[in-house]
């Protein structure tokens, strides 16, 4: 029998407390495919007391730098987070010393995932990182491996378990904001800092990582706009119902006549579309390609188990001999992206606005609307509740047929300049398949 596949294990949270006992429960069917026993023999946390149980035996370091640089392993597993602090520095010093390295951390990828592809190539190991995106969905595979025969034109993922659980919540329970986003937390799906969640910042990480993979182009995680579901209300969530839509946040990544757009906001999707059908916790790609047309993978995108799953298979992978390049080609051939500002994006939008309730305000929107040469598919204004006090305002809906974001910018302002409308109005895109 050969000798056994040493795993030295940084971080003993969510993710590597669920390793550890994955690799336990699936010990058997791993030890078959890897050809050989797969084995975490060295740990780091801040104290051994946090280490759960399959890691008792396991060595204990409080450094995990240390435990990279100098432990007898075959595999440095970081499941630490973080962009940068000891997640990287633990990183470099794995694969500094050609030790193959496995990672779920999104944020670390994004940021310095080029450097550390490069010194994996320079020193022959392998850097696998499918957790790190769309948790256990094996999506990093798929755009890397699979898809290899296609010219892929488009990404566009519900890539955040947490915000896709509270806007699932809001929408089928009627929920506050706060109270779906403290159960995410509970059921250990949110960062923590769940800001990075809600704000969309892990999304983009993961969507600039998908791009790269994609389009064969250099991580442009700075190029990424950004916009998280905070200003979303259960107004907007019954008013995409009765349209047709579901809201959701979605990291899209295009190949455009102009360059490549890299954009994460909350987005209205058609209802039949598979992301709108995309509940809870689950995470959902849907990549168009020119051999394939349209596929859409969907799974678990958070939690423990789901993100250890996927951990496991890189394991298993590189267990087995395989060392792939990172991100499917050289890091030498990977092209520098044209950016496409925000402002240049074309498509539809949503717009929910208060509207003061005199004869004329609708057509004075409806006017700066054309003069920018918007056109509008849909309009609805509602009246206030039968017994609800007088207001001098009513809400407006309208959705605009495909304009620049520049133009219904533009508009808006206007319109909220000649003082029609009250405050900052509700902006949605709308994506189309
Ligand atoms: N906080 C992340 C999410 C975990 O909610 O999807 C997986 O990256």
């Amino acid at each position: 029998m050969a000798k056994p596949f040493r795993v030295g294990l940084a971080g003993v949270g969510t993710v590597g407390g669920a390793l550890a006992r994955l690799l336990q429960r699936r010990r058997e069917d791993l030890t078959a495919r890897a050809g050989r026993d797969i084995a975490i023999v060295a740990v780091s946390a801040l104290s051994r007391s946090e280490c759960g149980p399959g890691l008792e035996q396991a060595a204990f370091y409080n450094d995990a730098t240390a435990l990279a640089a100098t432990a007898d392993i075959d595999v440095f597993v970081e499941a630490i987070g973080g962009a940068d602090g000891p997640a990287y520095a633990a990183a470099r010093a794995a694969l500094s010393r050609g030790l193959p390295m496995v990672t779920s951390n999104k944020a670390m990828i994004a940021a310095h995932g080029l450097e550390l592809a490069a010194l994996a190539e320079s020193n022959g190991a392998a850097l696998a990182f499918e957790a790190a995106v769309g948790g256990g969905i094996p999506v990093i595979k798929t755009l890397r491996e699979g898809l290899a025969g296609n010219e892929v034109r488009r990404v566009s993922g519900i890539l955040n378990g947490t915000c896709n659980y509270i806007l699932s919540r809001m929408e089928s329970d009627g929920l506050s904001f706060d109270a779906c986003l403290a159960a995410a937390q509970k059921l250990g799906y949110a960062e923590a800092n769940p800001t990075f969640d809600i704000g969309g910042f892990d999304t983009a990480h993961k969507i600039a990582i998908l791009a790269s993979l994609a389009f064969g182009t250099r991580i442009d995680a700075d190029a990424v706009s950004i916009e998280g579901i905070e200003s979303i209300t259960l107004a907007d969530l019954a008013a995409a119902d009765e349209l047709g839509y579901r809201i959701k946040l979605l990291g899209v990544a295009e190949r455009t006549a102009k360059g490549v757009e890299q954009r994460v906001h909350p987005t209205m999707v058609a209802k039949s579309e598979p992301l709108a059908q995309t509940m809870g916790v689950l995470n959902a790609v849907s990549i168009d390609g020119d051999a394939i047309g349209a596929l859409t993978l969907v799974g678990p995108g958070a939690g423990g188990d789901a993100t250890a799953s996927a951990v496991a298979a890189d394991i298993c992978d590189i267990a087995r001999g395989h060392v792939g390049l990172a991100f499917g080609r050289p890091v030498a051939a990977l092209v520098e992206a044209e950016r496409v500002p925000m402002q240049r994006h074309e498509g539809g939008y949503y717009v929910r606005m208060s509207v003061v309730d005199r004869p004329g305000s609708v057509a004075v929107i409806a006017k700066r609307m054309g003069e920018r040469s918007i056109s509008l598919e849909a309009i609805m204004q509602k009246r206030s509740d039968v017994g609800a006090p007088a207001s001098e305002f009513v809400p407006v809906v309208l959705i605009t047929k495909a304009t620049t974001e520049a133009s219904i910018r533009e508009a808006l302002d206007l319109a909220v300049a000649d003082g029609v409308v009250r405050e900052k109005p509700q902006v949605i895109r709308i994506e189309r398949a």
